[in-house]
């Protein structure tokens, strides 16, 4: 199954080209630097820069694959959630050259995407446990089979992302903030700084990470005395760790799931990778991440998730732009 894959969600413009589970090429073309000056994406500039960037990518796409659109079996597109504007240009792109080719256009929930993405380079048998850590959400679903999820968590506020994002400007680190705190806070102390684990009273699961922002900004306007910035990094890093492996940990436990697929930019930070791993060798549960260049926003996940779905017999979803999609409903044991 040869799908050309379309992802223009937020603010990376993507093409790829899937063959099964194979990726034959995965083109970002990334506009950090476009919004970098605001400190935070743009959406009427990033839905115009998609329109200027994304022939480009599907042509180069194409041509890394060495494919053409007689070899391909359909046209897989994110279409929500995300951005409508941007989301509006992957979607009417797909459909014009759905016309124009004859090719089925397949629409996909972007975190669907990055819930299958582990899936890429690695094995992990059903059910497992799926946390999305990424600039839009923070959630744990019980992954039954391709198609079939419940969200066993959710954040009450922030995404893990977003704390990322918000504590690195508060720290003057720049845009986008993540990648920028992982590096900072790679020869950092830790336990420099207290940072408090957020917990939401009466859902046992939920993240909070608003609390956490607000005591790093605390701590930066009303305290005198401050630790270097490679330890407030690593331990503000760390708070946000601590929360997401303890609560993937318990949930694995009460679902008696011992397997978890880690997904989405967060994904990246190789603090969050190594506690994983640790806690996963210590309690003798499998751990998959995809590799660094799948854990942020890219086509190629979005192909590989519309060909398992096409494997199954799955219908696509509607081809109209949603900024909010849920993937799944709530698992009620949890
Ligand atoms: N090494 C890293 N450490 C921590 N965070 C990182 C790292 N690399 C990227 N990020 C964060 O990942 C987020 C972007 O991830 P992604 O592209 O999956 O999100 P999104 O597509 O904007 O949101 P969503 O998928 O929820 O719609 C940003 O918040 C960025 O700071
Ligand atoms: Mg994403």
């Amino acid at each position: 199954m040869r799908i050309l894959g379309i992802e223009t969600s937020c603010d990376d413009t993507s093409a790829a080209v899937v063959d099964g589970r194979e990726v034959l090429s995965s083109v970002v073309s990334s506009q950090d630097a476009l919004h970098a000056v605001y400190g935070g994406v743009v959406p009427e500039l990033a839905a115009r820069r998609h329109l200027e960037s994304i022939q480009a990518a599907i042509g180069l796409a194409m041509k890394r694959a060495c494919a053409d659109f007689d070899s391909l079996d359909a046209i897989a597109v994110t279409r929500g959630p995300g951005l409508v504007g941007s989301l509006l240009i992957g979607l009417s792109v797909a459909q014009g050259l759905g016309m124009r080719t004859g090719l089925p256009v397949y629409g996909v929930n972007h975190l669907e995407g990055h819930v299958l993405s582990p899936l890429i380079e690695s094995e992990l048998a059903l059910p497992f446990l799926a946390m999305i850590v990424s600039g839009g959400h923070t959630a744990v679903y019980l992954v039954e089979d391709v198609g079939s999820y419940k969200e066993a968590a959710s954040t009450r506020d922030d995404s893990a992302g977003e704390a990322f994002d918000k504590g690195a400007k508060m720290l003057g680190l720049g845009y986008p903030g993540g990648r920028l705190m992982d590096e900072t806070a790679r020869d950092g102390n830790r336990a420099a700084v207290v940072f408090p684990r957020g917990r939401v009273r009466a859902e046992r699961f939920a993240f909070t990470f608003s609390g956490l922002k607000t005591s790093l900004w605390d701590y930066l306007n009303k305290q005198q005395e401050h630790a270097s910035l490679e330890d407030i990094c690593a331990s503000f890093q760390e708070a946000i760790v601590d929360v997401l492996v303890s609560r993937a940990g318990e949930l694995m436990t009460v679902c008696g799931v011992p397997r978890l697929a880690v997904a989405g930019g967060v994904s990246a930070n190789s603090r969050l990778r190594g506690a994983v791993a640790e806690y996963g060798a210590a309690n003798g549960c499998e751990i998959v991440f995809p590799p660094l260049r799948y854990c942020t926003d890219n086509a190629a996940m979005i192909a590989h998730a519309a060909a398992l779905r096409m494997e199954r017999g799955l219908p696509g979803d509607p081809l109209h732009a949603v900024s909010r999609l849920p993937l799944g409903p709530r698992l009620q044991a949890a």
